[in-house]
C-alpha cells in the first residue's frame, strides 16, 4: 500500500461521535456496529458527528461515513470556486440549492457552499439517480464529480449537469463548530 493510500485510509476515519449521539451509545468504536444494525428513524435523527478538517488541503476531499452513507467534504481551489460561481443558472438541469441548511433557494454556488468564501463544499456522496457513489477530484466533463454507474456528471458545486441524475448532490445539515471542525447533523 502506498503512502498516499495509507494516508487516505487513515483520514477516511477522522471522525467521531459527539454528545448528540448519547442515546445510541457514544464512541467511534460502536459506530460501525450501529451502522450495521440499521438504526431506526428516531436514532438516525439524533445522530451527529464532528469532523476534523485541519488536514484537508485545497483541491482535496475527505470522505467520511455518516448515517451509513458517504459524505464528501471538499476544500475547493480558487479555480473550482470560480468555475462554480460563473455558471449561468439557466444552464442547470436542477436549479434548486438542495441544501438542508437554508430554506428553498436557487442553485447558486453561494447557496450550496458552507462558508462565505465558497472554499468548503459538504455534500452527500450519493448519486441522485440510483445511489451510487460518484468519483471526485475533478472527475467528469464539468471537473467535479462523475457517477460511472449510468454517466451522471456533476460540476464543481456538485450540481447535476449531464446524465440521468435528476437532482444536485444533496447538502446535508452542517455547520462550522470552529475553524477546523465541521459538525454534520
Ligand atoms: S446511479 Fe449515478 S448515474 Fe445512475
Amino acid at each position: 500500500m502506498s503512502q498516499t493510500e495509507e494516508k487516505g485510509t487513515r483520514r477516511d476515519f477522522l471522525f467521531y461521535a459527539t454528545g448528540g449521539t448519547a442515546a445510541v451509545g457514544v464512541g467511534a468504536a460502536v459506530w460501525p456496529l450501529i451502522n450495521q444494525m440499521n438504526p431506526s428513524a428516531d436514532v438516525k435523527a439524533l445522530a451527529s458527528i464532528r469532523v476534523d478538517i485541519s488536514d484537508i488541503e485545497p483541491g482535496t476531499q475527505l470522505t467520511v461515513k455518516w448515517l451509513g452513507k458517504p459524505v464528501f467534504i471538499r476544500r475547493r481551489t480558487e479555480t473550482e470556486i470560480e468555475e462554480a460561481q460563473s455558471v449561468n443558472l439557466d444552464e442547470l438541469l436542477d436549479n434548486t440549492a438542495r441544501n438542508e441548511n437554508i430554506a428553498e433557494a436557487s442553485a447558486d454556488d453561494q447557496n450550496r457552499s458552507l462558508d462565505e468564501n465558497g472554499e468548503w463544499l459538504v455534500m452527500m456522496g450519493v448519486c441522485t439517480h440510483l445511489g451510487c457513489v460518484p468519483l471526485g477530484d475533478g472527475a467528469g466533463e464539468f471537473n467535479g464529480w462523475f457517477c460511472p454507474c449510468h454517466g451522471s456528471h456533476y460540476d464543481t458545486s456538485g450540481r447535476i449537469r449531464k446524465g440521468p441524475a435528476p437532482e444536485n448532490l444533496a447538502v446535508p445539515k452542517a455547520i462550522f463548530v470552529d475553524d477546523t471542525t465541521i459538525k454534520l447533523g
